[in-house]
């Protein structure tokens, strides 16, 4: 049948009626392993109780009223993850790149406030990915994302990840602020070392340039702490977050500290939607379960079991697999056979996964994934390197 839809996606042909927990199921009752979860969005699985709990309430008594009025949900989401992170301050949108594109114009803001007119420019990092409208796809200028879309300069520059020298070489009197994923989920999984996220503090406070954190996908917990850059110590001065935060649910979050916030003054920015009352209270039901006593550290060694499991076969199959990277539960497998083709091969036999740059495929799963099902897609993932026609 013809579709309506624009063809941006392709034309994808699987389709599943229902999930639950840690399996999609099509109509037709077939059953997939998903560790993919909607690219690192269904973070308690599908259809979690807790939040099924969460929205069904929410959703009988008050879905949206606009932030023309007191949304007591989106106060209490705020005071949490402010409690719990380096922030003072949080902007509620609905998408990971309506969040970047918030912390962009508070960057460019801050400098504006303080009479720096000229500083408007900010530099991201090479194979980094921001999101799809007009200002995260000129700051990771991929040619493919980009073509076609934009007019003139957007102000954004681009160096070579994990380059501290590069970047201290393009600070320049017309930059604003820099930003990055402390680990590059769409590019191919990449970590920013410890040392390098210093080096860019560094930078950033000797020239007042703020300094923007991509936890878009990294974020809430995906990489074995509730945010990626409270492993390194590295405190940014803002933070996009969204895909885990509503579980399945659409909100993002600009989260920042009160200096970086302070420019942003009543009527500088807005969503009509941004952290309704029911985004909200889904968000708040996902953060009761992974800020709950122990949940951390139940990822923490399910993810270390399975990064030693993919270990031995990267060993096992060293014509096929290069390496095992990422953290927690955001895997990148980087292939020397074609990762397109792998990912098809996985699917036909029932396990999803994702496809990134750096010819890598990623495992997603659930945050509460359980130990029979890694075994399950280790079996698998076994199977189809084993039968593996060239
Ligand atoms: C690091 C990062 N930033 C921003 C985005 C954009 O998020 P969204 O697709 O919700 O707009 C993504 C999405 O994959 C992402 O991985």
């Amino acid at each position: 049948m013809k579709s309506s839809l624009m063809s941006n996606y392709g034309s994808p042909d699987l389709e599943f009626d229902h999930g639950k927990g840690c399996y999609l199921f099509t109509a037709d009752g077939d059953q997939y392993l998903d560790f993919a979860m909607g690219i690192a969005v269904n973070c308690l699985g599908h259809c979690h109780p807790a939040l099924v709990d969460a929205l069904t309430r929410q959703a009988g008594k008050l879905w949206h009223t606009s932030n023309l009025y007191r949304i007591s949900q989106a106060e209490r989401l705020a005071r949490r993850l402010t409690d719990l992170t380096f922030a003072d301050r949080v902007f509620f949108s609905n998408s990971g790149t309506e969040a970047v594109e918030c912390g962009f114009k508070m960057i460019r803001r801050y400098q504006h406030n303080k009479g720096r007119h000229k500083r408007k420019r900010i530099i991201a990092l090479s194979e980094s990915f921001h999101g799809r409208t007009l200002a995260p796809i000129a700051a990771s200028a991929n040619p493919l994302h980009m073509e076609g879309f934009l007019v003139g300069d957007a102000g954004f520059d681009q160096v070579s990840f994990g380059d501290g020298a590069a970047m201290a070489a393009a600070i320049t009197e017309d930059t604003a602020g820099i930003v990055i994923e402390p680990i590059q989920g769409e590019g191919g999984i990449r970590i920013a070392s410890k040392e390098y996220l210093q080096q860019l503090r560094d930078i950033c406070n000797s020239h007042d340039l703020l300094l923007m954190f991509d936890e878009v996908q990294c974020g809430l917990a995906r990489a074995g702490s509730l945010f990626a850059y409270q492993q390194s110590g590295i405190t940014p001065d803002i933070l996009a977050s969204a895909k885990g935060l509503g579980g399945g649910f659409p909100i993002g979050a600009c989260l920042s500290s009160n200096k970086a916030a302070a420019a942003m003054v009543a009527g500088t920015h807005g969503s009509t939607f941004g952290g309704n009352p029911l985004a909200s209270a889904v968000a708040n039901a996902v953060l009761d379960e992974i800020t709950a006593p122990g949940f951390m550290d139940e990822i923490n060694s399910r993810a270390n079991y399975l990064h030693q499991r993919l270990q031995e076969l990267v060993e096992r199959f060293p014509d096929l697999l290069q390496d095992i990277t990422g953290a927690g539960l955001m895997i990148g497998i980087n292939c020397k056979v074609n990762n397109s083709e792998l990912m098809a091969a996985l699917t036909t036999q029932r396990l999803l996964s994702v496809k990134a740059g750096n010819n890598s495929i990623r495992f997603l799963p659930p945050l509460n994934v359980s130990q029979n099902e890694i075994d399950e897609a280790l079996t698998i993932f076994e199977s189809v390197l084993k039968n593996w026609q060239p």
